[in-house]
């Protein structure tokens, strides 16, 4: 989608203190997106592409949504970025769409989110319901000044209102200041407790350590999970090798790339222990980027 004119902002929303969600004039990225596909964002020319999440978008009007948490030297300048300003260039959609199809017995998608893992996972709960799945959404975050969405009249209450019987939604938060207190993987435990047959899937998305977490409670179950690891990659070209996960496949180790096979993984076959130090392997020359941009 490169070459059309320079995608620019039509609507900015401050979500949290670090959390921003603009929605941006990019029609060819509105009109070919599918669930669970990523974009590639380049705010300035002298910076870093970022990938990332589709939250939604509107074919329509052309537009695509996305929610940025400034972390990063990159993530942060963006958030900076007002109503009228251009991106250089934003390349998508990218990766391989969520796999949706019509669950029997009347089984469930189980969503865990954490974060800014929950725009992530909004396109993909949409298609479900779309497909008339029944969902459940567990969504977390670290405390009542880090939600977003959650409010009356936010996204999550409007796919409510939309599919009243067919999603219902948990909240938990770290210290309990919103929903129930503690880890998303505490509600999902008690739902496979009790039924663990009505669990068609486990979609998980957010912080690395969150995603292994569910990974291992759901395989202990044997109930299938995928995660999304959008949070890995660099430059999403396939190229630069940043997204290699380590996979056994028919007993053997092998490598996937997240942004050409995935991001959607089969979390039960990760090698999470030698995954999961490769999720910090840039902190360094992370950390000396802000120092130079006065972050
Ligand atoms: Fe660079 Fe996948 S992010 S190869």
């Amino acid at each position: 989608d490169l070459g059309q004119t320079p995608p620019t902002i039509v609507k900015r929303r401050q979500l949290t203190e670090e959390i921003v969600e603009l929605t941006i004039k990019a029609p060819l990225i509105a009109k070919s997106a599918k669930a669970g596909q990523f974009v590639r964002v380049l705010a300035d020319e002298k910076g870093e592409l970022i990938p990332l999440t589709l939250a939604d978008w509107n074919e329509s009007q052309g537009t695509i949504d996305l929610v940025i948490q400034g972390l990063g030297t990159s993530s942060k300048l963006i958030n900076q970025m007002q109503t009228g300003d251009s991106f250089v260039a934003i390349a998508g959609p990218l990766g391989q769409p969520s796999h949706i199809e019509p669950h029997a017995n009347d089984k469930r998608a189980v969503f865990t989110a954490g974060g800014v893992g929950l725009p992530a996972v909004h396109p993909i709960m949409r298609s479900h319901l779309e497909a008339g799945n029944h969902v459940t959404l567990i969504s977390g975050f670290r405390g009542e000044a880090h939600c977003f969405w959650t409010e009356p009249g936010g996204r999550v209450e409007a796919l409510k209102s939309n599919y009243p019987d067919q999603l219902n939604v948990i909240y938990t938060s770290n210290d309990g200041s919103f929903g129930s207190k503690g880890f998303v993987t505490i509600p999902l435990e008690q739902m496979l407790i009790d039924n663990k047959e009505a669990i068609a899937e486990v979609i998980t998305i957010g912080p690395p350590m969150m995603m292994r977490a569910v990974s291992d409670l759901t395989k202990g179950y044997q109930v299938n999970c995928v995660a999304s690891l959008n949070s890995i990659m660099v430059d999403a070209t396939g190229m630069c090798g940043a997204c290699m996960v380590p996979v056994m496949e028919n007993g053997k180790l092998i490598r996937k790339h997240a942004c050409i096979d995935g991001p959607e993984i089969d979390s039960h076959v990760i090698d999470w222990d030698k995954l999961l130090p490769r999720f910090n392997q840039f902190k360094p020359q992370e950390h000396q980027s802000q120092i130079d941009h006065l972050l």
